[in-house]
């Protein structure tokens, strides 16, 4: 594997000196050592115990993760189908969408009430289709266990389970009434939902033990109550009456008492989250004891009231699912539910800093940075760098296809078709460079036209909008769409792209140009692996910083110190 790496960085080159021949023999060759030492630099990344045979799995160094997919990082850039596509008179059109989208990976519901209509009687023609499906048009897939629990409701489970409250317990409100929600605190639920999700990894390993088209499993959809803080049934009443169970106790370092004791104004909510962790792990463990591939679960997360006017107070269960693993909880959910590979937000807010909240509370020493959600409207675009330059496996905007329509060959969402294609045109090398934390991005805000990346005696010196004119500030652009990737390949050695924007390099404490200048700056792609060069910028393309329109330039650059 590594020492594919390597013939990969070399051939690049190779295919460079044979362009530049001529002119750039010297040059080529010290781009030959930058990048050799570059590719030098990746080889502990893939780990050398990782193998192509192997199924996806999530590594960890250094406190970043990968999500490794035949022995490579792979970056996630997904796009969720709306949640009746997953249906065979759908599908046409959601690989239509998912090629307009540019993305590499597709989202789909498979539906507990679809696949087990009658008890113990499982039918999966559907998700063979998807599968199928997917790698047809050359897609992976994450598939999304719509069980017990969808947006902290039970209305996805089978019209068998819905019709029998004895077997299959509601949550009961405090005034007594039942809701549509299932109670985690039957063991009856539980062991019909286990049954279905232990069928369906069993089918999938019989289809995609060899092959890895399926990366992820999401296990649940938004868990939690809608309706209710917790469940006030009998059962539940005594059991919050009594101990708080050890394994809680120690999770949240608290000594012993009964739930109201030990967590006072919250007890109600972490009695409903203690619940469903476990019921949710017990799923899990019970799955990838089947099919060893990553599980993780969406959260529905906490938002500020102003964010959702129409659920002005803060309150689980009515402001988001109560038992979910909303920002406050998320730790606790890590230690009750180890089987769980990962805690995703959904994240359905633009407002740039409580993105990067949000961002920061779910990338935690304990858990992999994973948007399984995101808002596929226009002020979703830029934040997507948000997402990249902090380390996050995959971004993947909600509600991409087009229900109905029969040739969807055109996007409604061009920003994040045009970030898939920039970005998916080189998604291994990216993912390699998140992983191993070279990787920083720029986002313009309102007021900040230019921004700074430090790359240890280098810095990238971004600025934002154009006409760029000298000695002046950059003008910024009209909605804040600036944004650039900047990654260090080598010691003098980078990686440039960016929309609206541009970028100069400059030693720490120095301006532009004194005691650097660019040995060289190549314009290309990735093809394959390889970097292909197309030119050199110089001049007017370099003199006062590269320069990135909305083209999908991308560069790789070569500094000397002098
Ligand atoms: C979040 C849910 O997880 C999705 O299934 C979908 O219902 C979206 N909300 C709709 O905005």
């Amino acid at each position: 594997m590594n020492q594919l790496l390597v013939e990969m960085f070399v051939y690049g080159y190779i295919s460079v000196e044979v362009t530049f021949f001529m002119n750039f023999a010297l040059l080529s060759g010290r781009l030959l050592r930058s990048s050799l030492l570059a590719a030098v630099a990746f080889l502990p990344l893939v780990g050398s115990s990782a193998h192509a045979a192997d199924p996806p799995r999530i590594v960890e160094k250094d406190g970043r993760y990968a999500l490794l997919v035949d022995g490579h990082p792979y970056l996630i850039l997904g796009g969720q189908i709306h949640n009746s596509s997953g249906w065979p008179s759908e599908l046409p059109q959601v690989w239509q969408s998912m090629e307009a989208l540019h993305a590499n990976t597709v989202e789909a519901p498979v539906y507990w009430e679809q696949i087990e209509a009658q008890p113990g009687q499982f039918n999966f023609t559907i998700v063979d289709q998807i599968v199928e499906g997917a790698r047809a048009h050359n897609l992976h897939v994450v598939l999304l266990w719509f069980g017990t629990w969808k947006n902290g409701n039970m209305h996805y489970v089978p019209a068998w389970v819905k019709q029998d409250p004895k077997r299959f317990p509601r949550v009961i409100r405090a005034d007594g009434e039942p809701i549509d929600v299932l109670s985690p605190l039957a063991r009856t639920t539980l062991e019909a939902d286990k049954a279905a999700f232990v069928a369906l990894m069993r089918h999938l390993k019989s289809i995609d033990g060899e092959q890895h088209t399926v990366l992820l499993v999401q296990v649940e959809n938004e868990s939690g109550n809608i309706g209710s803080v917790r469940d006030f049934s009998e059962i539940a009443n005594r059991e919050f009456a009594g101990q708080v169970p050890a394994d809680l106790l120690a999770a949240a370092q608290k000594s012993q008492g009964t739930w109201a004791q030990a967590f006072g104004g919250d007890a109600d909510e972490v009695f409903q989250m203690y619940h469903q962790a476990k019921y949710i792990n017990e799923i899990v463990s019970a799955g990838k004891a089947e099919f060893q591939i990553p599980c993780y679960i969406n959260v529905w997360v906490d938002y500020p009231a102003a964010e959702l006017p129409q659920r002005q107070i803060d309150t689980p269960g009515i402001a988001y699912p109560s038992g979910g693993a909303v920002q406050k909880m998320v730790g606790l959910w890590r230690k009750l539910a180890p089987a769980i590979d990962m805690i995703g937000p959904d994240i359905y807010t633009s407002d740039s800093r409580f993105y990067r909240e949000l961002l920061h509370d779910y990338h935690r020493p304990d858990n992999p940075l994973w948007i399984p959600e995101t808002g596929r409207e226009e002020p979703f675009g830029r934040l997507f760098y948000y997402a990249l330059g902090a380390g996050a496996i995959g971004f993947s905007p909600f509600g991409i296809d087009h229900p109905g329509k029969a040739d969807p060959t055109e996007t409604k969402f061009p920003w994040h078709a045009r970030n898939f294609a920039l970005i998916g045109s080189m998604d291994g090398e990216i993912a390699d460079l998140e992983f191993s934390g070279k990787l920083k991005t720029a986002v313009e805000e309102p007021g900040e036209v230019t921004q700074e990346l430090d790359f240890n005696g280098w810095q990238a010196t971004v600025a934002f909008g154009f006409p760029q004119f000298d000695g002046r500030r950059a003008p910024g652009t009209k909605d804040q769409h600036g944004t650039a990737v900047v990654a260090q390949l080598g010691p003098n050695e980078f990686l440039v792209t960016g929309s609206d924007a541009s970028v100069i390099f400059h030693l720490t404490g120095q301006l532009p140009w004194m005691h650097s200048e660019f040995l060289s700056v190549e314009e290309g792609r990735y093809e394959n692996g390889a970097w292909k060069s197309s030119r050199l910028l110089n001049g007017d393309e370099t003199d006062r910083g590269i320069q990135f329109h909305d083209d999908e330039t991308v560069v790789r650059v070569t500094l000397n110190r002098f």
